[in-house]
């Protein structure tokens, strides 16, 4: 077999931008989950570039400290303890966004619920959870932003974080599998809808891009492999993915360079999920992630 090219390149450094200099000077994003993980990683990139940012968080002390890292970078940073299942709250945050930097002009459904689990062993509730979190929660935060858009007649473009298994199923993850397709079927609807109001809708699919955050246990379940080395070896790419790529491609997806792009899902993953479907795991290897036995014994 023909060997990998040895010298594959590697992402420009933490710190340079995708996008020239001041591209969101005078914008306010909003991103939700924006107190650690890959939400905190994107709000980096648009403050990078200039942006006043809106992070939204259910734990006042993450975003207290995600607020002291992203106000180094840029533009203002303001923060909102909020639960994006609760609508009343959301129309809140708004509010205090408004009268504190001015209207989000884009919004980053980031926050998302999720752990793994055998299907049938998901209580009513804890399907509730994930559900209500990440498909309603990212519906009223877009419901909230979408009708004040419409209603001061000004444009807006929203990106809904997404997941490869949206298109493929989720063994081990039912419940998110299932709401982050109503998530991807979202995107399509809604940019149709708004879009000749001006309002951008667009999905983002991280692949595996690890960080301090990301539960160990959701980062296995996804790829069964041993260790990070070996989960790069498996990639097409022969890398896992950088936080600050999907930033990069967030900043691009809100820009005035992206315009003309509407209910269309990026994945920015190397390839990853197409070599999954090829790959597929065998059955008795999702069982044994799950903690279950072989079929059949
Ligand atoms: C089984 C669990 C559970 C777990 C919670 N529940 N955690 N069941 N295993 N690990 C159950 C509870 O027992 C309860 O059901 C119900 O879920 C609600 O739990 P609560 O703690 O009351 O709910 P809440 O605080 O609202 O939410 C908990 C949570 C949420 C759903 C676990 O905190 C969460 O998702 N945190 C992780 C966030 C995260 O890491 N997001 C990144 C996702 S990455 P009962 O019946 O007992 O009442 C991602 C990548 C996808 O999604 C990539 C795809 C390629």
């Amino acid at each position: 077999p023909r060997p990998p090219h040895p010298g594959l390149p590697a992402p420009p450094p933490l710190g340079t931008c995708a996008l020239p200099p001041g591209t969101y000077d005078g914008s306010v994003v909003l991103v939700t989950g924006g107190g650690s993980g890959l939400g905190k990683a994107m709000a980096a990139e648009f403050a990078r570039l200039g942006a006043d940012l809106v992070i939204v968080s259910r734990s006042a002390d993450r975003l207290k400290a995600a607020q002291e890292e992203l106000a180094g970078l840029g533009g203002r940073v303001v923060t909102a303890v909020c639960d994006i299942r609760e609508p009343e709250r959301i129309a809140e945050v708004f509010d205090a966004a408004e009268s504190a930097l001015g209207p989000p002009s884009v919004l980053v459904n980031n926050a998302a619920a999720n752990f793994p689990s055998p299907a049938e062993d998901l209580s009513p509730n804890a399907w509730r959870a994930v559900l209500d979190i990440t498909l309603t929660g990212t519906w009223f935060m877009t419901r909230e932003f979408g009708r004040r858009h419409l209603a001061a007649g000004t444009p807006g473009s929203v990106i809904d974080i997404g997941a490869s298994y949206a298109w493929t199923g989720g063994p081990g993850h039912a419940h998110s599998a299932a709401a982050k397709a109503g998530v991807r079927n979202l995107v399509e609807t809604l940019a149709v809808e708004w879009g000749p109001y001006g309002i951008q809708v667009n999905g983002l699919v991280p692949g595996l891009m690890p960080h301090p955050d990301l539960p160990e246990s959701i980062l296995r379940g996804l790829d069964r492999a041993a260790d990070e080395g070996e989960l790069a070896l498996r990639q097409p790419a022969l890398r896992v993915g950088l936080p600050r790529e999907l930033g990069w491609a967030a900043t691009f997806l809100a820009s005035p360079y992206a315009r003309f792009i509407s209910g269309h899902t990026l994945v920015v993953d190397g390839a990853n999920w197409q070599r999954r479907a090829l790959v597929t795991p065998p059955v008795n290897s999702v069982r044994e992630q799950l903690g279950r036995g072989p079929f059949g014994q």
